[in-house]
């Protein structure tokens, strides 16, 4: 099966759709995709119980419109490729880890493999898959989609190649899952509004973040994870004056740092989702995710780095 990673970000989010860095770190759950022909042409994710048939259901869904999109940019002399796309997603949908985009890429990769269309790099498959991902958050800054066909831990900037971040050591993370659904879309329009009428008080935050991701790059390659936990703290204080945290979040990330969290922070829109706590290592992991299993509908530890 082609694939898409899922991603965190570690800081900067929101920020990173002004043009502002941000940090990501790819992780090892993402989605498959499998292209195979047929003149029923659609798409199914079995686990979600969608079945899609082109061009009935083009217009019904994001998932359709997307779909039929991405679909369209392969259309060559003999019309649109007559293909039936399997979808297996291993994320949860709307929760800050890039579901979508790893969706994007993952099709993109079996449309390509289908297709035989020309071998092309990870950037321009996440270049491709901007088609898709359009369609679910309007203004997507790219670093869903970047990371998705990316690996490792890297630095996102708008319009520019990642660079990768060569960490001292390996970061433990816990993902906590709250539950409630977080439509990046609407956050970011949450964002933007505010940016309208203020647009010096969320360019000092952003300015803020920036000066955190700085200093998150540096506090990965020395390998100084207890700085690092502080920059995570102090970037979920600034998500929290954009308003896009809630107060689920809020307690997900308390419990994490009473359970021996370095620091902990939603990731990714907000408005619910995910959060994510930074571990010394394995053990207080697994202690972390246990804590945030009483409150969270998930919780799981992912490693990223070295
Ligand atoms: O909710 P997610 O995983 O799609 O995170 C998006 C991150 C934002 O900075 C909020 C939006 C963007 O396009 O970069």
């Amino acid at each position: 099966m082609s694939e898409g990673r899922g991603k965190i970000i570690v800081v900067g989010e929101h920020g990173v759709v002004y043009g502002r860095p941000a940090i990501a770190a790819s992780i090892a759950r993402g989605v498959g995709a499998r292209a195979r022909p047929s003149e029923d042409v659609g798409l199914d994710v079995e686990r979600w119980g969608v079945h899609l048939s082109l061009p009935r259901d083009a217009a019904d869904s994001d998932l359709g419109r997307a779909f039929a999109a991405l679909l369209e940019s392969y259309a060559g002399q003999s019309g649109t490729p007559r293909l039936r796309v399997e979808v297996r997603p291993d994320l949860p949908p709307g929760a800050g880890l890039g579901c979508s985009a790893a969706m994007g890429v993952a099709i993109v990769r079996a449309l390509d493999e289908a297709t035989g269309s020309p071998p092309r790099s990870s950037e321009e498959v996440a270049e491709r898959s901007l088609i898709w991902e359009r369609v679910f958050h309007g203004n997507p800054s790219g670093i869903d989609s970047a990371m998705a066909a990316g690996a490792g831990i890297a630095i996102f900037e708008k319009g520019k190649a990642l660079i990768p971040i060569r960490a001292r050591r390996p970061l433990y993370w816990v993902i906590g899952d709250s539950g409630e659904a977080s439509a990046t879309r609407l956050m970011v329009e949450e964002v933007a509004r505010q940016h309208v009428r203020d647009p010096a008080r969320i360019e000092k935050t952003f300015d803020a973040m920036e000066a955190l991701v700085r200093n998150a790059r540096l506090a990965i390659e020395q390998g100084d994870t207890k700085g690092l936990g502080q920059l995570l703290d102090m970037n979920q204080l600034l998500l929290g004056g954009l308003m896009v945290s809630t107060q689920r979040l809020e307690e997900m990330c308390d419990a994490a740092r009473r359970a021996g969290a370095l620091g902990a922070k939603l990731t990714g829109a907000g408005g619910g989702g995910c959060m994510i706590a930074l571990a010394k290592d394995p053990e207080d992991a697994a202690r972390i995710r246990d804590a945030l299993g009483l409150i969270a509908k998930d919780a799981f530890v992912v490693d990223t780095g070295a």
